[in-house]
């Protein structure tokens, strides 16, 4: 097949969709790839490791991404909108498309896939089942952003991590809260541990409870009928009820006059992030203390987060960082790329070496959103979810 791989032009990204090491891979496998020059510089991989790994090196998006059969892809392809350039209208129709197409935040675009008759494929609906570890993008990018979250918050603070002995006297360890202990807080958890923290962490999980305990750190949470039935299918969280919410912001509340770094990652899937520091709360924080919300994005986990804005309020600054695996962008495309590269192991079919769409496959049904010139997703066919996820 032909493989192509366009550099990205989603402000702000450095990431690339495939790495010298996965191009040798690919055509190694019998594959003809083609990288758009420049499309590693923001990942520090230069168009020479490209070449010497076989690809062939293309001069702008449309000789990249033209002929291909498979266009790989970190985020989706820009359609014209506005000042953005149309990458989409560059794609061969009946192209396979793989990324990490953003579906609820953008149903639109699952509409324009189907007019160019893509078979377009969003990583990030990805079922976390053991078959699909190798291939799970969302963890790989959390991981890392939740290790350069937790780094920024210690960069940003005017106090040490680590208790200090010295001459001059004795320093107090810095206390970390980081609210949600999936992927991002617990590498965020272990990251402030390696500094030498005093860590406590919140989820509405209790499972994450071990987890967090594993790591060193403190779980803080109501312990309730609701908090122990809180995971919902696939062991994400589900929406909490009102009172459950109050229970468990007056006991953050409690815990956050004390704490110096906050690190928020708490989402829920297809919805807008649980709003978990108020205004109020920030307030009650001590001065000089940080913030940083890894939720901006969905709407944020904390009210006046701004997205990539760093804000100072009540005397603690919020970090609004998004796109937190782009600053970290040779480790996040190296291992985005393997997860592609495993994911087009299990379309291709080993004989003839082309994509063969099993359609029973519950991964192809999870992830799989526009084929024949239709919407195919089950979450987007249903009027309801799309006016649902049409208003978020
Ligand atoms: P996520 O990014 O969707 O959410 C982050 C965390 O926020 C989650 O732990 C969630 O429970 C928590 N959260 C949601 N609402 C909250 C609230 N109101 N207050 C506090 N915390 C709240 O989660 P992520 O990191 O994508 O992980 C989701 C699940 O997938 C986890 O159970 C994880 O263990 C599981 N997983 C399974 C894998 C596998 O088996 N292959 C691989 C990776 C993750």
């Amino acid at each position: 097949m032909n493989i192509g791989v366009p550099r990205e032009r989603t402000g702000g990204e450095r990431r690339v969709a495939a790495s010298p090491d996965t191009v040798k891979k690919l055509v190694a496998a019998g594959h003809q790839v083609v990288v758009e020059a420049g499309a590693g510089a923001g990942a520090c991989f230069p168009d020479g490791d490209y070449r010497d790994a076989g690809a062939t090196l293309a001069e702008g998006p449309k000789a990249a991404v033209g002929a291909a059969d498979v266009v790989l892809r970190v985020r989706p392809p820009l359609r014209g909108i506005g000042r953005a350039p149309d990458e989409l209208a560059l794609l061969r129709e009946g192209a396979v498309l793989i990324g990490l197409l953003a579906p609820y935040q953008d149903p639109e675009a699952l509409t324009a896939y189907a007019s160019r008759r893509l078979t377009a494929f969003a990583l990030e609906l990805l079922p976390r089942i053991t078959r699909t570890q190798a291939m799970d993008a969302l963890s790989s990018q959390a991981n890392l952003a939740g290790y350069k979250a937790m780094l920024a918050g210690a960069a940003s603070l005017g106090r040490a991590f680590p208790m200090m002995m010295t001459a001059a006297g004795t320093l107090v360890p810095a206390r970390v809260l980081v609210m949600g202990a999936g992927v991002a807080g617990l590498q965020a958890i272990a990251t402030a541990r390696r500094l030498g923290a005093i860590v406590s962490a919140t989820d509405v999980r209790p499972a994450t409870k071990e987890q967090v305990e594993s790591l060193g750190a403190r779980f803080l949470m109501v312990d309730d009928e609701e908090a122990r039935s809180a995971e919902a299918a696939g062991g994400y969280a589900r929406e909490m009820s009102a009172e459950f919410q109050r229970k468990q912001a007056a006991l953050v509340l409690e815990a956050l006059r004390s704490i110096d770094v906050v690190i928020t990652t708490a989402q829920v899937p297809g919805r807008r992030a649980p709003v978990l520091l108020t205004e109020e709360m920030v307030a009650e924080m001590r001065p000089g203390a940080v913030v940083v919300d890894l939720a901006v994005e969905t709407g944020g986990n904390c009210v006046l987060s701004k997205p990539d804005e760093i804000i100072e309020a009540h005397g603690v600054t919020i970090i609004g960082y998004t796109n937190w695996p782009s600053r970290v962008a040779t480790d996040a495309s190296s291992l985005y790329a393997r997860n592609l590269l495993h994911f087009l192991t299990l379309l291709v079919d080993k004989e003839t070496r082309q994509i063969r769409i099993d359609a029973n496959d519950e991964v192809v049904r999870a992830t799989l959103l526009t084929r024949d010139g239709a919407v195919v997703h089950p979450s987007f066919t249903d009027e309801k979810e799309l006016s649902r996820a049409g208003g978020r």
